[in-house]
């Protein structure tokens, strides 16, 4: 039997990981969403979650790996206590896998694009309201869309159809320190702008007039998303680890990780918004509308913006690979194909599903899609799988490492490893009962079945 795949060292499968984690949830999704949340309480809420939900999932994730070495249809189908039926949450995480990554690379693709367009110093001579207005040209072209979506594809594709070592530990070594050099001069560039203190107090000092108990709940999802939780990544990769690794640290650590670089990115983006007082509330724009339009009023733009974007492409490189990974890794061992067969078809089938979403600002495919679901077919995916998917199978999750597996057969390979004995207890009180309750009141009021604004503040 051919031996399975495993990373090569330590340093490589912890830069996967934090590769996977860091990522367009970290540098685009957080700081947009603390903006509209009004800094201050939302990001403690999204500290707390992350160490009290979105790690457990975490370490139950790499534990269910590392113990089955299946990739996760036949890792959650395979463990004893054997119930074929759990396989479906196996199938449910490629799914999940499946539907993101499709639309994952379109956004991906938008970066790729502004790191060239920063290149040619597109900002010249063009106001605020003028280069703003780009971002909504290219939603509107079909055929700029698919060219960057498929440009970021292959980019993936390569790396992944490499193999574990090769492609994705070798790149993570890469491009993982790239990041975060980046990021930490941009950084330093903000701290000498006027805005760093009130940039730094909208971050860290909790307002209760501008927090909403739903807050707490977009905080609880944006923590479970920027970890990588729910799609089984966390199971495949877990997959190739050898048994002397600690999991409860690289967990903790991974998350250290990728919360440092979420606000390291908030302080280096607000003190940018405030000095040229544009609106922290400017939303999903914030990343392709509103810096383009201010790295143009700062000296050094081409500069600055092109390592900017590089900086969001390569995060964004580093989680799309563990998505398609996951996929790569189920279709080879179903399947029985070779890596690169598998990459192969993975990375056509993924192509075909990312053409509607990349042609729906442009509503030249599906043109009436809007009008009978309401949003558009990107929208919808999102929408899908973020709202529904993501939490369900976070929850079952749960259900499965705290409920289904025996409590003493966990315990021998959790221990295995790691230092730390004593989470062990906390962590299957947070994996039955905080994670699932947590989870499903996020479902909940994500799908408008309960109101938790109207529940507290009617109060
Ligand atoms: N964690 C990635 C981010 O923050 O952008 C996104 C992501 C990757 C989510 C992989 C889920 C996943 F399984």
């Amino acid at each position: 039997m051919k031996l399975r795949e495993s990373w090569g060292s330590h340093l490589g499968f912890l830069m996967a990981t934090a590769g996977s984690a860091v990522g367009l949830g970290s540098l685009w999704k957080f700081p947009y969403v603390t903006g509209e949340n009004g800094g201050g309480i939302f990001v403690l809420a999204y500290l707390l979650f992350t160490f009290i939900i979105g790690v457990p999932i975490f370490i139950a994730e790499l534990i269910v790996g590392r113990k089955a070495e299946r990739s996760p249809v036949d890792a959650f189908g395979e463990l004893p206590p054997v119930q074929r039926n759990w396989s479906l949450l196996g199938w449910s995480c490629s799914l999940s896998a499946f539907l993101i990554l499709s639309y994952y690379i379109v956004v991906a693709g938008w970066t790729v694009n502004y790191a060239f367009l920063s290149l040619l110093n597109f900002t010249k001579g063009k106001t605020s309201a003028e280069i703003s207005g780009v971002f909504d040209v290219l939603y509107k072209s079909a055929d700029i869309n698919l060219f960057w979506t498929t440009l970021f594809l292959l980019f993936t594709l390569g790396i992944v159809y490499k193999g574990v070592r090769k492609g994705i530990e070798f790149w993570s070594k890469v491009l993982m320190p790239l990041l975060f050099a980046i990021l930490i001069i941009l950084f330093l560039y903000s701290m000498t702008l006027s805005g760093f203190g009130e940039a730094f107090s909208f971050i860290f000092k909790p307002d209760v007039s501008k927090f909403k108990p739903s807050g707490l709940l977009e905080a609880l999802g944006l923590a479970c998303f920027t970890l990588s939780v729910g799609m089984g990544v966390l199971v495949t990769y877990g997959s190739y680890m050898r048994k002397s690794e600690d999991i409860p640290k690289t967990a903790v650590t991974v998350a250290s990780i990728d919360i440092f670089v979420s606000l390291l990115a908030s302080l280096m983006i607000f003190p940018i918004i405030f000095t040229f007082n544009f609106a922290p509330t400017e939303g999903t724009g914030l990343l392709f509308k509103a810096m383009p339009a201010l790295f143009a009023k700062l000296p050094g733009t081409i500069i600055l913006s092109t390592i900017f974007f590089l900086l969001v492409v390569f995060a964004a490189l580093t989680s799309a690979i563990s998505v398609m990974e996951v996929l790569v890794a189920t279709a080879m061992e179903k399947f029985g194909w070779s890596r690169e067969k598998s990459a192969g078809i993975v990375g056509a089938a993924t192509l075909i599903l990312a053409i509607p979403s990349a042609l729906s600002g442009s509503e030249t495919l599906f043109h009436n899609w809007p009008l009978m679901f309401g949003k558009n077919f990107f929208e919808t995916i999102d929408y899908f799988s973020f709202t529904w998917l993501l939490p369900i199978n976070a929850a079952l999750m749960a259900l499965f490492a705290g409920w289904a597996i025996e409590k003493s057969s966990w315990k021998q390979e959790w221990v295995q490893g790691t230092r730390w004995h004593w989470i062990f207890n906390p962590w299957i009180f947070l994996i039955r009962w905080v994670v699932p309750v947590g989870v499903l009141l996020i479902m909940l009021q994500q799908g408008g079945i309960i109101n938790i604004d109207k529940f507290f503040l009617k109060g």
